[in-house]
């Protein structure tokens, strides 16, 4: 049995108090049956870090340079996400594939650069509504998520996978727990295919996630948990949607 992952995704929100506020009304909430974790815009990841620090609540970046280290201005590395905690790191979400131009390729090398940092990568994979209507949604996710298994290779089970359609983010616009089921289950062939742990991965779904749609889409046999944007950001909606997850 998969244990499940609650990933909050702040994006570009929050300041100091709406931060402070936020992870008071998580902790107060503990314990959850599943995995709770946040990814705080970098800038706050040590006041994150240091409210979270006794806590079973992980925290993680939302980027993460493919470089080690070097003369490139605005990025982090995967060691300073280390120095500060950081167990996860996001990569490959769509809003960086989008607006930062962000290959396969780049989001592969992304991914191990965190892992040899031992800061596990959620990778997000995710097909557009053209490409959905378009009837390419399989051959899409499994070309993104390709590009990352062949570039961590024996590692490759140390990942988390997130399925997140393009079309469903920020859209209010969820996909059915069928229509995510089905992509997560050709996700979850292509891992055991390629690592033979397929079955021990987490798979998680992202896309409008919201208190009330959470425990259907959750019980799916192989989303194993999500990540939430918007309804991270609210603390009653966050808790009941980690709370959905059993
Ligand atoms: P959303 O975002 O929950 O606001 O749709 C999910 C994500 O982008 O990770």
């Amino acid at each position: 049995m998969r244990r499940k992952l609650v990933v909050g995704n702040w994006k570009m929100h929050g300041s100091r108090l709406a931060n402070a506020e936020l992870l008071a009304a998580l902790l107060a909430a503990r314990p959850f049956a599943a995995d709770v974790a946040v990814c705080a815009p970098a800038v706050f990841l040590s006041e994150v870090a240091a409210s979270l620090a006794a806590s079973d609540i992980r925290w993680g970046a939302q980027d993460v340079s493919a470089h080690e280290q070097g003369a490139y201005t605005g990025e982090l590395s995967a060691a300073m996400l280390q120095e500060v905690g950081c167990r996860y790191t996001l990569v490959g979400h769509s809003e960086r594939r989008a607006y930062h131009a962000e290959s396969d390729q780049l989001v592969a090398q992304k991914a191990q650069a965190a892992l040899a940092k031992g800061v596990t990568p959620i990778v997000c994979v995710g097909e557009t509504l053209a490409e959905r209507e378009a009837g390419q949604t399989d051959a899409v996710v499994k070309r993104q998520l390709s590009a990352v298994i062949h570039q961590l290779a024996h590692c490759a089970a140390e990942m988390v996978v997130a399925y997140e359609p393009v079309w469903a983010i920020g859209t209010g616009r969820t996909a059915s727990p069928e229509q995510a089921q089905a992509v997560h289950a050709v996700l979850r062939a292509q891992l055991q295919a390629a690592t033979g742990r397929g079955d021990s991965m987490k798979i998680l779904y992202g896309g409008s996630v919201k208190a009330d749609n959470a425990a259907t889409l959750f019980a799916q046999a192989d989303i194993d948990g999500g990540l939430i944007g918007g309804a991270s950001l609210k603390a009653a909606d966050f808790i009941a949607i980690c709370r959905a997850a059993q």
